[in-house]
């Protein structure tokens, strides 16, 4: 491998080259990411008509003891579904209720990880008709192990009319497993309404789940492209990700239905909070915004101005002044700066589509006119044929099932023109999850960095899927809630965090073996300054996609005689017994990276 490490042969990569990309799938963010305990916190999930399913919430009691169904009669009109218990048995007498009480339980998103010394903020609404009492509680799965518990309304008084309820539990016991209890021993009429349970020590106190956002840290992303995917989309519009919905105090979003993904959201993890974290990981937000598309239906292009202006109230929500109508909404919100949003794209796969490309024209020419730096996504692909439209960046989504065919990627964008707009890999992967399929990417990668002059910004997809509830067979990272993994495909990326903003060489492999052996390896060089200790790196990346070992012999030019520091130079492999091993929940760390002092490796050249 022979590396011209000299002025002539270097090239700037794009400071955003490599990021991440949140979509709501696999349980990312609700029973994920967003540390809220409670699943169907306001009862909503199950339609707007009652009576409804309150699935998973479940009844402690028999139907001698309670009733429990759905009414209308929340406080907040954005999402109108209240839970009614109506209890039948009483503190004494001949009906009298079970000691521990009766009520509901709520068992979180497959169990929720109490941890004894730990805090948890609670917040729920109350109303009654009648004296009734009511305690909140955390308790194990069978709700024998009593964690925390708290008497909110101790003697039995009338709350009648809707009452905010807030305090912390600090648990005595440690259980991944456990469930809310909301519980009586009291004959009455109780509501309840808006039900959260939320640990006290979340992200940067923003309420991101601490440990997987380390995983995100970890990475060092330059770019977060949120909230979708499908996801955007919607199956059907109604459906849809609309950012309106998903701001302001969390008890008043209405929530919704997920139908790309056949779950419910309440959307705790809103607009604010992606724009929020983008800002808490340094990395630049990349907002996908509806274009008046679903994957079943389209807004003609006439009808599309209210989805163009919502996108355009979005921009001003994140960027405009305090006082503006939805910049005051923003500060109203903690955040009076404007965010750093540079970047929309409009739609999700839309391209092709017929509305498409009037619809996009309307948000291309209203948004340039309104905020003319904001750099603007289009769904079409223009890696093989320039755009017809004006934008400033182009989507490129690529999966394969077959890791082949993501490694043979790598020369995808040889041939695009330099002249049009430059390409934003925006969701890539091989859908099998295994050591092999990371090296099919890590092919496509050193493919991007090479051709890093037309090609910005790249993200794996999707991020995050709880283990419990996926949708995708493959993901960055998996967790359930206590535990959690990266995926060869995490690793890879990591081998990829310093290249945003870093130099690329001229990397040539020659070999007098045979040609086949060349046409599976793929190798770059990159180097960077490390702005703490100013010192200078040269990371050399060597994919071997065949089966057989290559013995490498590496020759760096165009450095200063004795500028490499061989003593601290290490090397990094990423392999495993079989290329089809993955990662789990009981072997999380089966396929990781090893990194070794580079002198143990062999005499006269490098195996990969
Ligand atoms: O990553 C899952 C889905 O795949 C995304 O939502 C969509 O954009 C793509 O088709």
């Amino acid at each position: 491998l022979l590396v011209d490490a000299s002025e002539a042969s270097g090239r700037p990569i794009s400071e955003t080259m490599f990021g991440i990309f949140f979509e709501e799938i696999n349980h990312a963010g609700a029973g994920g990411l967003w540390a809220e305990l409670v699943s169907n916190r306001g009862f909503e999930a199950g339609g707007p008509n009652v009576p409804s399913n309150i699935d998973p919430w479940s009844i402690i009691g028999n139907e001698s003891f309670l009733i429990v169904s759905t009414d209308r009669s929340s406080c907040f009109d954005r999402n109108k579904v209240a839970l009614r218990m109506e209890v039948l048995c009483d503190s004494q007498g001949a009906n009298s209720c079970p000691d521990d009480g009766v009520g509901i339980y709520n068992p979180g998103f497959w169990g929720m990880n109490i941890e004894k010394g730990k805090t948890y903020n609670v917040v729920l609404y109350v109303r009654s008709s009648g004296s009734i009492n009511v305690s909140v509680s955390l308790a194990g799965s069978d709700g024998l192990q009593k964690l925390a518990a708290e008497n909110i309304i101790a003697s039995g008084s009338e709350v009648s009319n809707w009452t905010k309820f807030k305090f912390m539990l600090e648990a005595q016991g440690t259980n991944p497993n456990s469930r809310l209890q909301l519980t009586t021993t009291r004959k009455g009429l109780i509501w309840f309404d808006q039900v959260s349970v939320m640990p006290l020590d979340t992200y940067k106190g923003h309420g991101f789940r601490k440990d997987l956002v380390q995983m995100l840290e970890d990475l060092k992303p330059q770019i977060l492209r949120f909230p979708g995917g499908c996801f955007v989309q919607g199956a059907q519009l109604r459906n849809a990700f609309r950012w309106k919905e998903t701001i302001g105090p969390w008890e008043e979003r209405p929530g919704h239905f997920a139908d790309c993904w056949m779950y419910w959201t309440d959307d705790g993890l809103g607009y604010f909070e992606f724009l929020r974290l983008a800002e808490d990981l340094g990395t630049l937000p990349i907002w996908v915004f509806n274009s008046g598309i679903s994957l079943n239906e389209q807004v003609d292009t006439s009808s599309v101005l209210p989805f163009v202006q919502e996108a355009l109230d979005g921009l001003e929500f994140a960027r405009g002044n305090p006082n503006s109508t939805w910049g005051s909404l923003r500060a109203a919100m903690g955040h009076p700066e404007p965010f750093d949003l540079r970047y929309v794209a409009v739609g999700n796969e839309d391209c092709g589509k017929k509305n498409y490309l009037g619809n996009y024209l309307k948000f291309y020419s209203a948004i340039k006119r309104a905020y003319p730096d904001i750099k603007i996504i289009s769904n079409c692909d223009g890696s093989s044929q320039k755009l017809d439209h004006p934008a400033d960046l182009f989507d490129f989504h690529f999966y394969a099932d077959d890791p082949k065919n993501m490694f043979s990627m790598a020369h995808h964008f040889d041939h695009t023109s330099r002249s049009g707009p430059k390409a934003f890999v925006s969701e890539y992967a091989v859908t099998t999850g295994s050591l092999l399929a990371a090296l099919g990417e890590a092919g496509f990668l050193i493919g991007l960095e090479k051709n890093s002059d037309v090609v910005e910004m790249a993200n794996y997809a999707p991020l995050f899927a709880n283990d419990n509830g996926r949708n995708s067979k493959f993901s960055a990272i998996v967790f359930n809630s206590t535990h959690l993994y990266g995926t060869p495909s995490y690793w890879m990326q990591c081998l990829f965090k310093e290249s945003s903003g870093a130099t690329i060489f001229n990397a040539t492999l020659q070999t007098n073996s045979s040609t086949n052996q060349v046409e599976q390896l793929l190798a770059s060089a990159i180097s960077w300054k490390n702005s703490e200790n100013e010192n200078s790196y040269l990371r050399i990346k060597i994919v071997n996609f065949g089966t057989d070992v290559v013995n490498l012999k590496i020759v760096v030019d165009g450095l200063e005689p004795n500028s490499i520091n061989l003593s601290e130079s290490t090397k990094t492999v990423l392999t495993s017994n079989n290329p089809m091993d993955e990662n789990s929940l009981n072997e999380p760390k089966k396929v990781i990276p090893n990194r070794i002092p580079l002198e143990k490796a062999g005499e006269g050249g490098e195996d990969v």
